[in-house]
């Protein structure tokens, strides 16, 4: 089987995609899961930019350090060089499928469809909000990375 690979996809790549990536990072650390991972954003906003400061404050918060993270705009070569695309928002999913190739071959999905019982829900923004959304941001991030590296795992057994 070959490495699993995941790119996380949010509006502007500056707060909750590299988060879920980060999250992912570790959580398949720890599992001793080899998996490629990467985050992007459907804007072209914060392209070249590291995380919003208040992203990176709660990633160090719990221990990882994101600064060198760069945003980037999600191209038409993801949907083949990535087989799974997650998608932070119903929004962001909306876009993928616009933008997707017909010859595309990732698995498209919302990231909360991870978690039982939140199925179809987003990952709500917190760009606009407080520095307490940073920290619901990144428990929601947790929980879906945790459950996607588990089914990653299952799936090598
Ligand atoms: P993100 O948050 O999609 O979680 O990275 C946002 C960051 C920036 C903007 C919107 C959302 N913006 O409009 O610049």
């Amino acid at each position: 089987m070959s490495k699993p690979s995941v790119l996380f996809v949010c509006l502007g790549n500056i707060c909750r995609s590299p988060l879920a990536e980060a999250a992912f990072r570790e959580q398949a650390a720890l599992a001793r899961l080899a998996a490629e991972a990467d985050s992007a954003g459907t804007g072209d906003w914060h392209i070249g930019s590291p995380p919003d400061r208040r992203a990176q404050a709660v990633a160090l918060r719990h221990g990882i350090d994101i600064s060198t993270y760069r945003g980037r705009q999600v191209q038409a070569e993801d949907f083949h060089r990535f087989e799974h695309i997650f998608a932070l928002d119903g929004e962001n999913l909306r876009d993928l499928r616009r933008i997707r190739p017909a010859d595309g071959t990732a698995h498209l999905a919302l990231l909360m469809d991870l978690v039982p019982g939140r199925e179809g829900t987003n990952v709500t923004d917190p760009y606009f909000g407080d520095a307490e959304g940073f920290d619901v941001t990144w428990s929601d991030v947790t929980i879906a990375a945790a459950n996607l590296v588990e089914k990653l795992l299952e799936r090598q057994d």
